[in-house]
């Protein structure tokens, strides 16, 4: 099972693509914390990318495709895999096209206002990348990863200004990404606005028709 899920920052990728990963058995390949773990651990990807990710604006298609062309090699995607952040424009799934056969793309639709009222209150585990939320998603202790212990902060790009230019990236460059799966008859529209384990529910139901 091949997986794409799109939306705009905040709509709760991350969230799902964590759920469905597990609930599936398939790996979740997210670009962001790929993109993250290289920026932090200072490698020549890190260099190029920390710029482009801190101010918002989306990497060159030419690093972000070369970096999928290798991780989908990988033996763990073998019998499926669960993409998310990735592709974001329509040049990255032109090239994504001539690599693999995509089955199903789930595009998590929420509001603007939504977007800031969550990322404005979301942490993130600086070793396991796990994703919380102060209201609606608080890990048990505070301050700590529920799953690994690790320390929880808030992420760089998700200061206000540079999630207004994340917002216009995604409705400029990301956006038409959904024409183009709805032309082939693979895009799932999915409200992202109800509670986590309702859009998790919709998506299982698609998936297993
Ligand atoms: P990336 O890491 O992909 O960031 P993003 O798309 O902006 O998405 P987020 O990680 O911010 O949000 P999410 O949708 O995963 O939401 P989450 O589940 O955390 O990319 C970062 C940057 O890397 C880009 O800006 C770009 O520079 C670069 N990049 C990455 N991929 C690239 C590519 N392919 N090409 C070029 N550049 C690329 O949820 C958010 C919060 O809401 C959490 O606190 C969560 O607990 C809470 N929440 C989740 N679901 C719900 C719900 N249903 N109700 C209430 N709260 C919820």
């Amino acid at each position: 099972m091949k997986l794409i899920l799109v939306g705009p920052p905040g709509s709760g990728k991350g969230t799902q693509a964590d759920m469905i990963s597990r609930h599936y058995k398939i790996p979740h390949i997210s670009t962001g914390d790929i993109l993250r773990e290289n920026i932090k651990n200072e490698t020549a990807l890190g260099k190029l990318a920390k710029e482009y990710v801190e101010s918002g604006r989306l990497v060159p298609d030419e690093l972000i495709i070369r970096l999928m062309r290798k991780r989908l090699k990988a033996p763990d995607c073998r019998n499926g895999f669960l993409l998310d952040g990735f592709p974001r424009t329509v040049d990255q799934a032109k090239e994504l096209e001539k690599l693999e056969k995509i089955d199903m793309v789930f595009s998590l639709e929420v509001s603007d206002d939504e977007v800031v009222r969550r990322i404005s209150r979301r942490l993130i585990c600086r070793k396991c990348g796990a994703s919380y939320h102060l209201d609606f998603k608080p890990p048990k202790k505070e301050g700590i990863c529920d799953k690994c212990g690790g320390e929880l902060y808030q992420r760089d790009d998700d200061k206000e200004e540079v999630v207004k230019k994340r917002l216009e990236v995604y409705r400029e460059q990301t956006e038409p990404l959904l024409r183009f799966y709805d032309e082939k008859h693979i895009l799932h529209r999915i409200n992202g606005e109800q509670p986590i384990e309702k859009v998790f529910k919709d998506i299982q139901e698609i998936i297993e028709v």
